[in-house]
């Protein structure tokens, strides 16, 4: 696709949405596996099933039920994607990253991006929560190679602090209000599906990961692109390949990332409603 095909096909997608609901949401969310049931936590205004946006991807993974629910989390008016479209499944990366620019042409400023990941830092336990600092994305396609759409963003955008230090202080501060321990560090997005190998994980840590996923990263680049402020929270679902004696098996790895569901949805939640308490900074 080129920058204007793929700049039309937003405008479409954003008239569809706007038949359907008016509501301006401040806040985006991105919820990962485990936090399906979050829709809970929202006052909810509006819900639209991707399936009703012309053009829009639709996730064929089991378990990503997908809609755009629109509502408030206390003051901050919020869209929550529940279920996001992956590499994997074979859609153009301008695909894959079309949902996080719709949420900002609806309106929103800041994002909170969500994922199940394994765990790579031997510290690490399946269950934690891991604040994301920094990312690589090296091992999956730029989603902004091709012509660039110059009303979104800049052709060459930095990425030296994708993740908003002022976001990231807001969410340790909550984290230790809950009394939530807060891992934090270096999130790798591989295209998947298969799960990586041991010898992928032992050079993974050794280039400084942290966690490993099949998300997130190309969606932030996206974001930072159209000038939106990111934070990440990844829930640590397993211990990635050769760290333990189990075989990764999706199935397990989603019961893992639905048993720390509780903490991750309080910890989004009230990350949440402090982004909407704060005035921001320019950036
Ligand atoms: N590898 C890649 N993606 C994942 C993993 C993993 O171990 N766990 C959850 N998502």
């Amino acid at each position: 696709m080129g920058g204007r095909e793929v700049y039309e096909k937003l405008e479409r997608c954003l008239s569809c949405v706007r038949e359907r609901t008016e509501f301006v949401p401040k806040a985006a969310v991105v919820l990962g596996s485990g936090l399906g049931d979050y829709a809970g936590a929202i006052r909810t205004e509006a819900e639209v099933p991707y399936g009703e946006i012309e053009g829009f991807p639709v996730s064929t993974v089991p378990g990503h039920d997908g809609r755009f629910i629109f509502g408030w989390v206390d003051k901050t008016p919020v869209v929550c994607m529940k279920g996001r479209v992956h590499y994997y499944e074979g859609y153009d990366m301008a695909d894959v990253v079309l949902p996080i620019r719709l949420m900002k042409l609806l309106g929103a400023d800041t994002l909170l991006l969500t994922n199940a990941a394994g765990g790579i830092n031997t510290d690490f336990r399946a269950g934690d929560l891991m604040l994301i600092k920094d990312h690589i994305s090296v091992f999956v396609p730029n989603p902004l190679i091709g012509e660039n759409i110059d009303p979104l963003g800049t052709r060459f955008p930095d990425m030296s602090q994708v993740y908003d230090r002022e976001l990231q202080d807001q969410i340790k501060e909550k984290a230790a209000e809950l009394g939530i321990p807060l891992r934090e560090g270096v999130y790798a997005q591989l295209t998947g599906p298969s799960y990586e190998s041991p010898a992928e994980i032992r050079m993974l840590r050794m280039l400084g990961c942290d966690a490993v996923g099949m998300s997130t990263v190309v969606e932030a680049i996206a974001a930072r692109h159209c000038g939106l402020r990111v934070c990440g929270i990844s829930c640590i679902s397993n211990l990635a390949a050769g760290m333990s004696q189990k075989a990764l098996d999706h199935k397990e790895v989603q019961e893992a990332a639905d048993r720390a569901a509780p903490l991750f949805r309080k910890l989004v939640t009230e990350s949440v409603k402090a982004f909407g308490s704060k005035g921001w900074t320019a950036g």
